[in-house]
């Protein structure tokens, strides 16, 4: 397997070419526009979920739900579209939502890469959308999301435009690694805070979700404003204050006043209470653009700080431990 760090510095690559392949795609007559979308997957596979639901809300009227479990809502209906997303193909929470959706009738899509998904997908005649082959499930987030959108624009929703896909192809190019060395050091040996807007609250949690998976590390994510009505009591009269690590993101070029005050009242206080801020800047004019590039950057600095560390940023050994236990509780 190619090298982690390698795959992320290709990142652009996947998108040009999750583009070919869509267009490549003889689509068959999709049903109506839906009256909502439930997205489903797991982990790497289902954090596509989070970041369409983020850039839909924004653009289309119709609303997106992310399960992340082994049911769907009763909600469900023929009206409705059942997006299913597993990287590997064999994830047993998604293969039962897969199932769930079909037995509710709804228009259902899988994206996969593999597995029985994929063989599930073409015997119950579904469409079914592949995504970049070979890598670990994380990795391949920019040919998923591209893959998860052009669904949408198919079902008469699209999220994002050329012009903004383009410009994320460039901005993934972009990257200075050299910054980003100096905080994988500060980070290694703390628990990092990682903190942001709503806007980015999906990149939060890959963030911590890639320092968990490449890093080995435990991490915790705050999302503003909520952050100000719970969490930021518990700094109040923390224990073990040295241990953490606030991380936050924010946009280069702010343009929302409200979130740029929000944002400055949290550094001013976490300051106060004693912790140390970084502040990371996610460049980029859409927000697909900045989704992509601050992913790219959580990508870099987990695995800069898994090589700094002496560990593999590819193995994920208790994820497959846990897949392992669970499959006997799954009749498929
Ligand atoms: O990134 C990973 O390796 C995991 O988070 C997987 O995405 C998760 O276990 C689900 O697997 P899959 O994406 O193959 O459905």
């Amino acid at each position: 397997m190619i090298a982690m760090k390698e795959i992320y510095r290709k990142w652009y690559e996947q998108v040009i070419k999750e583009l070919e392949v869509m267009n490549g795609i003889r689509w068959r007559k999709l049903g109506k526009t839906p009256r909502a979308i439930l997205i489903s997957g797991m982990g790497g596979s289902g954090i596509v979920g989070d970041y369409v639901q983020t850039l839909a809300s924004k653009r289309v009227e119709v609303p997106i739900f992310v399960v992340k479990d082994y049911k769907i809502p009763m909600w469900v209906s023929s009206d409705d579209l059942t997006i299913v997303i597993s990287y590997s193909g064999n994830t047993r929470e998604t293969i039962r939502c897969y199932r769930e959706a079909l037995k509710a009738r709804a228009q259902v899509v899988v994206i996969t890469s593999n597995g029985l998904l994929k063989e599930y997908a073409k015997k119950d005649n579904i469409p079914l959308i592949p995504v970049i082959q070979g890598l670990v499930p994380r990795a391949s987030l920019p040919s998923m999301l591209i893959a998860c959108l052009y669904v949408l624009e198919k079902f008469g929703l699209p999220v994002v435009s050329r012009d903004e896909i383009h410009e994320s192809i460039h901005v993934l190019k972009e990257i200075h690694e050299n910054e980003l060395l100096s905080i994988a050091d500060k980070i290694i040996g703390k628990i990092p805070v990682i903190i942001t807007v709503t806007d980015y609250s999906p990149l939060a949690w890959r963030f911590k979700n890639e320092l968990n998976e490449n890093s080995k590390m435990p991490a915790k994510v705050e999302i503003i404003p909520e952050w100000a009505h719970n969490d930021i009591v518990g700094w109040e009269a923390p224990y073990n204050i040295e241990k953490y690590i606030v991380l936050m993101l924010k946009p280069r070029i702010p343009t929302d006043e409200l979130s740029l005050q929000m944002l400055n009242y949290a550094k001013k206080y976490f300051e106060k209470q004693g912790l140390n801020v970084i502040g990371i800047e996610i460049a980029g004019k859409s927000l697909l653009a900045q989704l992509l590039y601050g992913s790219l950057i959580a990508g870099l600095i987990s695995v800069i700080v898994a090589e700094k560390r002496g560990i593999s940023p590819i193995t994920t050994e208790s994820i497959n431990e846990y897949k392992n236990y669970i499959v006997k509780y799954f009749t498929i």
